[in-house]
């Protein structure tokens, strides 16, 4: 099974991923963190990435179209993908196309999490991370179960993103309006798109992802 998980930033992309992952054992494909480790390792594609995703704005096709072909030749995701964050374009959205059809496989379904923009700032602002296993934290909606302990791993160190502020949310949230929403269209089309409530709480957002993908369909 390979889906397209797509919303606007803090629609709950990498949340959803995450249960997936720990449920039905598919691989997580998020755009947002290999750029984030190419940033981190100081690559030359993090290098050019670093301030264009601190502004909020989209990195180029080419870099990241480049980077997803590289993932998708790995062995792991014939047992099926979730894709977070790819594609953002229409010409990624194409581009997706090729890479799949090179490699014999198939899209099964493009799920939306279809969300308040006004609450997603609230989210998005408040989220923070386990800085040694990366797992995802909220101010109010997800605290660790012991205060300032990671629930996974024990660490007591934790991260923010340097785009989670309100100025480079309201760009990231343009982004999307402009170039990654005319996407809809282009799947709507073949029938692909299944639209989920995404202010729902975290566990119900996760029963209804599940029940489309056991519907088959
Ligand atoms: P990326 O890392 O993809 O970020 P994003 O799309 O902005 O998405 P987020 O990670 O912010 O949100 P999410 O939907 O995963 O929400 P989450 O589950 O964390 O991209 C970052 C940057 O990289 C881009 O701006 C761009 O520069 C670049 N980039 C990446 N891919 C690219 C591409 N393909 N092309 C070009 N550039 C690219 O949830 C948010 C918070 O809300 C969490 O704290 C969570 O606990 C909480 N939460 C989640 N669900 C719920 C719920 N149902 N109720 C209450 N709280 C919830
Ligand atoms: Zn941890």
């Amino acid at each position: 099974m390979n889906i397209i998980l797509l919303g606007p930033p803090g629609a709950g992309k990498g949340t959803q991923a995450t249960r997936l992952v720990a449920e039905r054992g598919m691989v997580q494909l998020s755009t947002g963190d290999m750029l984030r480790a190419a940033v981190a390792a100081g690559t030359p594609v993090g290098n050019k990435a670093k301030a264009v995703m601190e502004a909020g704005q989209l990195v180029s096709d080419e870099i990241v179209i480049g980077i997803l072909s590289d993932r998708l030749d790995q062995p792991d995701v014939a047992g099926g993908f979730i894709l977070d964050g790819f594609p953002r374009t229409v010409a990624q959205a194409e581009a997706l196309d090729s890479l799949l059809a090179a490699k014999g496989m198939k899209l099964d379904h493009v799920i939306e999490l279809s969300v308040d923009e006004d609450a997603l700032v609230d989210r998005i602002t408040g989220r923070y991370s386990c800085a040694k296993c990366g797992e995802g934290y909220h101010d109010r909606y997800k605290l660790p179960k012991a205060p300032g302990v990671c629930d996974v791993c024990g660490s007591a160190e934790f991260k923010r993103r340097p785009d989670d502020n309100e100025e480079t949310v309201r760009t990231r949230m343009a982004e999307y309006r402009a170039k990654t929403a005319p996407i809809l269209p282009y799947y709507e089309a073949r029938g692909l798109v299944a639209r989920v409530d995404g202010m729902a709480d975290i566990g119900d957002v996760n029963r209804s992802i599940e029940r489309i993908l056991d519907s088959g369909g």
